[in-house]
């Protein structure tokens, strides 16, 4: 299964330097992404997401981040890589895309030019640049593309700029996007758009991506696998229907019910109750344990281990669930 893989992260940590101490924000993760998959990495504010993200990209400043583990991607070790070989890679084979377009954008550029500055920059004559960039528009669904070409990004609505920025990420055809809440800035129209259009590239370009959120609403309408963060560590992680409806950690069960849901108004929304741990300090047992309903003494001393639960479901919680 490993060699099929676009990419596999295998035992990941990410420790940041802060002037309070070292936050051991990613500890010891593993997932990989098959290619042409769309895989998402989902949990509350904080639980590590984005250091996961900019860990493959290595876009931490590296001064104050260390590194563990690895990521293959393609066959090689992007942790390993030297900077010049890993910015070589950053939006050819690997692009991403941010929660907010407008801090991402060059306000006194107009957003053609800012699509086409990357293909330029890699080589493409301009004639071939705006060409491409037309079609990139008209991909991303932004009408009229040649009159849109012209605009600055103070012209066009926030869901629009996310569909720039996408283009902008999609030019060199990445075998993977990773996408860091990319519709948390936009309406719930707007954001079913975006989803809808992410899809929809994904089944044109057959691009794996990588789609990080704390929303499992937008994890349930187009993932096939997920991975569910909590406090550094990845505490379940399979296809997605599956722990949808068979979630086995206490954490994914009490993420799903604090989700409201159309069709289970009646159902009382859950919070969860306290904090997630501080990431300075070492967590002798299971992190969720000090907010769990149903931890025991061992949870407290003992990390469980990740186990199956089915051909693509595994868990890491020493109980045995009940089923909701
Ligand atoms: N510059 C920093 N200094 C100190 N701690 C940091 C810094 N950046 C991130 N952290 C800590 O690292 C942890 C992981 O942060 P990360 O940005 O990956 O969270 P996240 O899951 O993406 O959350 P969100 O949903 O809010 O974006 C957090 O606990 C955060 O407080
Ligand atoms: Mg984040």
């Amino acid at each position: 299964m490993g060699e099929q893989n676009l990419i596999t992260i295998k035992d990941l940590q990410v420790n940041l330097m802060s002037p309070y101490g070292v936050v051991h924000a990613v500890r010891n993760i593993n997932f990989d992404i098959a290619p042409g998959e769309i895989h998402a990495l989902v949990g509350e504010s904080g639980c590590g997401k984005s250091m996961t993200a900019k860990a493959i990209l290595r876009l931490h400043d590296e001064k104050k981040m260390l590194y563990g583990g690895h990521i293959f991607f393609d066959g090689k070790d992007l942790l390993a890589l030297k900077v010049r070989e890993i910015r070589e890679l950053r939006g050819s084979e690997i692009a991403m895309i941010f929660q907010d377009p407008v801090t991402a954008l060059n306000p006194l550029l107009r957003v053609g030019e800012q699509i086409g500055e990357m293909l330029i920059r890699r080589g493409t004559p301009r004639a071939e640049a705006r060409r491409r960039v037309l079609g990139l528009l008209e991909d991303v669904g932004i009408q009229p593309p040649e009159e849109r070409y012209r605009q600055y990004p103070f012209e066009m609505s926030g869901g629009m700029l996310q569909r720039v920025m996408i283009a902008m990420a999609l030019s060199h055809k990445p075998k993977l996007l990773i996408a860091d809440e990319p519709t948390t800035a936009l309406d719930m129209t707007v954001q079913a758009q975006i989803l809808d259009l992410l899809l929809k590239l994904q089944k044109k370009n057959g691009m794996a991506i990588l789609i990080i959120t704390h929303n499992f609403g937008v994890v349930a309408e187009i993932c096939r696998r997920v991975s569910v963060m909590y406090a550094g560590i990845i505490v379940e992680s399979g296809d997605v229907r599956e722990i949808f409806h068979h979630p086995k950690h206490p954490y994914t069960r009490d993420l799903i019910f604090s989700i409201p849901q159309p069709r289970a108004a009646h159902r009382k929304l859950v919070t969860i109750p306290g904090m997630p741990p501080d990431l300075r300090e070492k967590i002798a047992g299971c992190p969720y344990a000090p907010r769990c309903a149903e931890a025991a003494a061992r949870c407290r001393e003992l990390a469980p281990e990740m186990r199956e639960a089915g051909d693509s479901h595994s868990f890491s919680c020493h109980n045995e669930i009940r089923e909701q």
